[in-house]
């Protein structure tokens, strides 16, 4: 996510005037400590030492593809960057739009008119904005889709006079009403792709769609409200980003940004009792939220009159696609933080294994493990509440610990609040400090989990909110680091319910063409596929791993070569990394599932520039299909 127009200057950037970057790169040894664990799984990562030209990054683009094209398991030939306002997959292979922003889900949503700005009336029936994380169902022969509407323009949904900022409550519920979830039924037919409209599976979940709260931090307290006083129900989920998929079918939405929503109507907002400004200021809830003004005509956001609301956001949610009727539940068990995304996978003894990052500079990736095992068919309930929630401990020698988190590990008063203020429990364990956890994945055909940490301009700069300071360490070893890195671990013992692990890097984006040290990326990158943010992932059925980008499209200065967000995909034994999609300037690529049949990828692309997809002068975020013109697999 990008631009959510919450400043006259990007929280980024007023972080850069106030805490100006250290001139002294001292990670020489980190990097080594890296190199030296070259070997894990095939020994793909290797990086040049910080004085040393590393020789693939040497490859010319075109040499690059050549020799990608001539080995690889790669069924394409990978394409250039490219800096226009359109998408671009290889040759043989072909896109269309399935859904853009606006769209009607319901007939009585045709003729919403989203270049028009200030219609209240039908903005719950139609195709949210910024389409985000994504799941595909099949269900009595049907192919579903849920997916994340992740944050709305306040200035292209409101009428243009109002420059982004909401005249009343009308306008507030419009913004609130195409964020949330989409649930869709699609089929295709010789024409491709298309939405069912009026199909029985549609469905809006939006800001005020009611939920029921679950697991050990329900009816807490600090989760109760006026209009809520038993704790254990609340409207809407916020700021949804990824995604998650459990064994048993149902969809997990992951609320990261909600702070964003919340401010106060009066000054003294901050003076709260001493509990209540730690979680405030850990999870960024301040006075004035992030322009989206709810708080100034929905008392529910108004932090000086509902203090605990925002305790009520910052969870996973669990939807049921198959049935429009049910209630989405928020579970507790899972952690309260900004959720990036939810990968859960099996133990070997049936428990369910939830990994999921907190994507914020500084903060801590997670994994939480039920005490129930999955039986299929059998009773799901509890298996994403009653369990442990750990945070991850990366050692510089390349092995790793889930610390687990309780009242006793952490000298917090309860369950509940170890829970509702996670980052102040990894904190007190001493977790790792990442550049930004963005999306994990397991590998479908292997015992080990990746993990997008996106970028951190605050490594070796600044701590993150809770205090903890973020010296260079193992997995995140570049001061400033603009471009990422994936992190990956095998558990020990196969087991993903293992409390340990081994660690290794499986690409540090970079730019070899502009640098000759570590900021020049490992061994896999080349001229021919640099990138920088990697951000939303996936593995499909053949253990490839699809990896999509949110960062600097400027294609200038360190970022030049890099050109518009795009997807790659990599060969997780060999580290072959190659360049498939790219996403229209300004856009981030971001959501990624199969067809049941695995003859076609749905692909998100949020904030699109220009006027993609459709040419009319307002660019539209959008689903579209990716398949193969042979009608082959691509998954
Ligand atoms: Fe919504 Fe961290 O991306
Ligand atoms: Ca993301
Ligand atoms: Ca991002």
């Amino acid at each position: 996510m990008k631009d959510q127009n919450h400043h006259d200057i990007s929280a980024d950037d007023w972080d850069e005037l106030n805490f100006p970057r250290s001139e002294e790169n001292d990670f020489d040894a980190v990097v080594e400590r890296a190199i030296s664990r070259r070997g894990f799984l095939g020994g793909v990562l290797a990086f040049g030492s910080g004085a040393t030209v590393m020789g693939s990054g040497l490859l010319s683009g075109t040499s690059a593809q050549a020799q990608q094209a001539a080995t690889n398991r790669f069924p394409f030939t990978p394409i250039g960057i490219q800096t226009d306002f359109e998408v671009h997959v290889p040759e043989g292979y072909s896109y269309e739009v399935l859904a853009k922003w606006g769209d009607p889900l319901f007939s009585d949503g045709e003729g919403y008119d989203v270049a028009e700005g200030g219609a209240l009336e039908g903005s719950d029936r139609v195709f949210g904005e910024n389409t985000d994380g994504m799941e595909t169902f099949s269900f009595q022969g049907r192919q579903l889709i849920a997916i994340n509407h992740e944050y709305a323009n306040r200035k292209i949904n409101l009428a243009a006079a109002q420059e982004g900022t909401p005249a009343g409550p009308d306008d507030v519920r419009k913004l609130q009403n195409l964020q949330g979830v989409t649930v869709m039924e699609v089929a295709q037919d010789d024409d491709g792709w298309s939405v069912v409209v009026d199909s029985p599976f549609n469905r809006r979940i939006d800001h005020n769609t009611p939920m029921v709260i679950t697991g050990p931090a329900a009816g807490h307290d600090l989760l109760k409200t006026d209009a809520d006083p038993t704790g254990t129900k609340s409207l809407g989920t916020f700021n949804n980003c990824g995604s998650g998929k459990t064994p048993w079918g149902t969809y997990l939405t992951c609320e990261e940004n909600f702070n964003g929503y919340f401010g106060s109507t009066q000054e003294a907002q901050d003076q709260k009792p001493n509990q209540l400004v730690d979680g405030y200021s850990r999870y960024g809830i301040g006075a004035d939220g992030w322009g989206y003004d709810y708080h100034k005509h929905d008392a529910r956001f108004d932090t000086s009159k509902n203090p605990n609301e925002p305790h009520r956001a910052g969870w996973i949610v669990e939807i049921d696609p198959t049935d429009a009727s049910s209630t989405p539940v928020k579970h507790t068990g899972m952690g309260r933080f900004k959720h990036e995304n939810a990968e859960v996978v099996l133990a070997p003894d049936g428990r369910v294994v939830a990994y999921m990052g907190d994507d914020e500079r500084g903060e801590f990736l997670y994994k939480f493990v039920s005490n129930g095992v999955y039986v299929p068919g059998g009773s799901t309930e509890g298996l994403l509440d009653d369990g442990t929630l750990y945070a991850a401990v990366f050692n510089d020698d390349g092995t790793g610990e889930w610390k687990a988190l309780t009242p006793e590990t952490t000298g917090m008063a309860s369950l509940a609040e170890v829970l509702i203020f996670a980052r102040k429990a990894g904190s007190a364990v001493g977790a790792t400090t990442m550049d930004r956890p963005e999306w994990i994945s397991t590998n479908p055909i292997a015992v080990e989990a990746y993990c997008c940490l996106t970028n951190n301009r605050n490594r070796g700069v600044k701590p993150n909110a809770g205090g903890d300071e973020t010296p260079v360490n193992g997995p995140n070893p570049r001061e400033t680091n603009n471009y990422g890195q994936i992190v990956r671990w095998r558990p020990h013992d196969d087991d993903h319910a293992s409390d340990t692990f081994d660690w290794d890097l499986y690409v540090m984006a970079g730019n070899p063409e502009v640098y000759n040290n570590i900021y020049g990326g490992s061994e896999n990158i080349t001229a021919g596929n640099m990138f920088n943010s990697p951000d939303g992932m996936g593995f499909d059925s053949t253990g490839l791993v699809w990896i999509q980008t949110d960062g600097n499209d400027s294609n200038e200065e360190e970022f030049a070569g890099m050109g518009n967000n795009q997807m790659l995909v990599g060969d997780p034994v060999t580290g072959e990394i190659a360049r498939f999609l790219t996403g229209p300037k300004g856009s981030e690529v971001t959501g990624l599932a199969w067809s049941s049949d695995l003859r076609t990828m749905f692909v998100g692309i949020q904030h699109p520039g220009g006027s993609w997809p459709t040419g009319s002068g307002l660019p539209q975020s959008a689903v579209i299909t990716v398949t193969r013109d042979d009608g082959g697999l691509v998954g």
